[in-house]
């Protein structure tokens, strides 16, 4: 059995109540679960609000698995210091493997042009790196772009919609994923849209396929955590909440599951 605890756009240099709760959240763990950080780690792209992360999380050890998101690209640009300038790696832990990608490009370097971007080159990347995945693990994919489409948050995002603008839109080759990771895959983790959501694919198959938005767990005081077992979901996704200051309420976290038919 695993448990996975998955973070989100902390969004660190925003505001001081950022760093606070992710001490808060790192203090809540029990010290077992493997944690995934599915980017927006800074908000501005910054070095020093990359080492508050390291600093932070420095208790996790090894059981952190982070990769970059579009604000990380900002500033200072630490998308290679998260990801070792690779689009796609596979992470193997006890009891699970994790497919990281990058779903952050070069355009993401100017602040509102936030959407994500894959190629035909990562999406075979992603397939060779599920063929090495040893038979039996939980497999996770972890990414920060949404794959599916998401509404607008916020009045920009409204604009960008109204404008046609890409800026909030789910990944182009969104479905073109999930069809790469039907029945090899057991939990797609990404962040970016700061409300959560929760989407399945072949509910009734022999290995569905989850899909996670964890929401900002700085703006939310909150995070997910999942108890696995060889990929299965054990019991519901429980929310844990990491601070007392007044948060949106559970109901506003706790988004219905969605069923996703692929074409
Ligand atoms: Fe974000
Ligand atoms: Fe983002």
């Amino acid at each position: 059995m695993i448990t996975i605890a998955h973070l989100s756009d902390l969004h660190l240099g925003a505001s001081p109540l950022a760093p606070r709760t992710l001490e808060d959240a790192v203090a809540t763990l029990s010290g077992r679960e493997l944690v995934v950080v599915t980017g927006d780690l800074t908000d501005g792209g910054r070095a020093a609000d990359l080492s508050t992360f390291h600093r932070l999380t420095a208790p996790l050890g090894d059981r952190l698995v982070v990769v970059p998101g579009n604000h990380d690209r900002c500033g200072d640009d630490l998308g290679s210091a998260l990801m070792s300038g690779a689009r796609v790696d596979l992470q193997l832990r006890e009891g699970c493997a994790i497919v990281r990608v990058d779903s952050t490009a070069p355009h993401n370097r100017v602040a509102w042009l936030s959407h994500g971007r894959l190629c035909d080159d990562v999406l075979r990347l992603i397939d060779e790196a599920l063929a090495r995945v040893p038979r039996g693990l939980t497999t996770v994919v972890a990414l920060h772009h949404h794959v599916v489409p998401l509404p607008a948050e916020g009045f920009w995002e409204h604009v960008s919609e109204v404008l046609g603008l890409p800026n909030h839109s789910e990944l182009a080759l969104g479905t073109a994923l999930l069809k790469v990771l039907r029945g090899r895959c057991d939990l797609v983790l990404h962040g970016h849209r700061h409300v959560p959501r929760q989407f399945v694919v072949d509910a009734e198959g022999a290995r569905p396929l989850r899909i996670f938005n964890a929401g900002s767990t700085t703006a939310l005081g909150a995070f997910r955590t999942f108890l696995l077992d060889h990929g299965a979901l054990l019991t519901e996704p429980r929310w844990v909440q990491v601070t007392q200051r007044p948060r949106p309420s559970p109901q506003h976290w706790q988004a219905p599951l969605r069923a996703l038919t692929l074409a």
